[in-house]
C-alpha cells in the first residue's frame, strides 16, 4: 500500500460540457469524489493524500470559473472540518498562498491550525501550486540564506533543497494518478515525483470513485520499484541459454 498518493484531478470541465452544463458544475461533482477519494484513503490506510485543486496557470481560466472554484473550495473544507476532526485527519496547504482571495486564505488557515495537531492523515491541497515555482522559491531561500552567511554554497546539495520545499517533512508521493486520460505531470511535484509511480485512468474526476481507486492500487501493487537499482531477484540455479 503507498504511504503518499497525490492526484491530479482532471476532466470536471469536460464532464459537464458533454452534459450541456456549466464548467463549474463539473467542479462541484469533483468536490463530491474529493470527499469520496478521503474516505479512501482512511479505509485504505493511506496517510498523505495530496490534491491538485489549483495550479498556478488556473489563473489564467474566466474570471466567474476562477471565483466559482475558490468559493467552491473555501465551502467545501468548512463542510469537510467535522469529518476532518472525526478522523484526525491534518489539512495542509502547498502553494502561493498569498495569491489566494483573503477570505479563503482565512478559512483554510483556521482549519489548518484546527487539525494542526493530527498526525494519523494528511489531507494536502495544493493550491496555487506550481513545480517549478515552488523549486524557484527553494533556490531563492538557499540564496537568502547563503547571503546572510548562514549557509556556504558547498552545503546545498539534494537534502538542502528538499529542505526548502513548502513542505519538507512531506514524504515524496509513492503514487500519482492523472485522471481523464491526459499523460501529463503539468508542473506537478516535479522535485518529489523523481521516483513516483504514475497511473493514467480515463475515468473522468467528478466520476472517479472507490472501484477506481482499488484499481490504480492493484496496478501500484504490480509495479516493480527500483529506484534505480536494480530488482534483487535470486539468479536461476540452471543456466537458460
Ligand atoms: C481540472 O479539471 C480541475 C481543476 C482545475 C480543479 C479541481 C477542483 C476541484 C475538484 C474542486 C474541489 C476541490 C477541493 C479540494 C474541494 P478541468 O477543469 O481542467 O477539466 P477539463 O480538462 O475537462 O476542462
Amino acid at each position: 500500500m503507498p504511504q503518499h498518493v497525490a492526484f491530479i484531478m482532471d476532466g470536471n470541465g469536460r464532464w459537464a460540457t458533454q452534459r450541456g452544463w456549466r464548467r463549474l458544475r463539473g467542479h462541484s461533482a469533483g468536490a463530491e469524489t474529493v470527499r469520496c477519494v478521503i474516505r479512501c484513503c482512511r479505509d485504505f490506510g493511506i496517510r498523505y493524500l495530496t490534491l491538485y485543486a489549483f495550479s498556478r496557470e488556473n489563473w489564467s481560466r474566466p474570471q466567474e470559473e476562477v471565483s466559482g472554484l475558490m468559493t467552491l473550495l473555501r465551502d467545501h473544507i468548512v463542510k469537510q472540518e467535522h469529518e476532518l476532526h472525526e478522523n484526525h485527519i491534518r489539512l495542509r496547504i502547498m502553494g502561493q498562498r498569498e495569491d489566494l482571495p483573503a477570505d479563503v486564505v482565512r478559512e483554510l488557515e483556521r482549519v489548518e491550525a484546527a487539525t494542526a495537531r493530527y498526525d494519523r492523515a494528511h489531507l494536502i491541497l495544493a493550491l496555487s501550486y506550481g513545480g517549478r515555482t515552488e523549486i524557484a522559491r527553494a533556490a531563492r531561500l538557499l540564496a537568502e540564506r547563503v547571503a546572510r552567511g548562514e549557509l556556504e554554497p558547498q552545503q546545498i546539495d539534494e537534502a538542502a533543497v528538499a529542505a526548502s520545499l513548502y513542505l519538507p517533512d512531506v514524504p515524496d508521493p509513492d503514487l500519482i494518478v492523472r485522471t481523464s486520460g491526459e499523460q501529463r505531470i503539468s508542473n506537478f511535484l516535479l522535485w518529489q515525483s523523481a521516483y513516483s509511480e504514475l497511473y493514467v485512468t480515463p475515468v473522468l474526476w467528478p466520476d472517479f470513485r472507490e472501484p477506481d481507486f482499488r484499481a490504480a492500487l492493484e496496478a501500484f501493487a504490480a509495479r516493480s520499484r527500483r529506484f534505480g537499482g536494480v530488482e534483487a531477484k535470486p539468479l536461476p540455479k540452471e543456466k537458460t541459454c
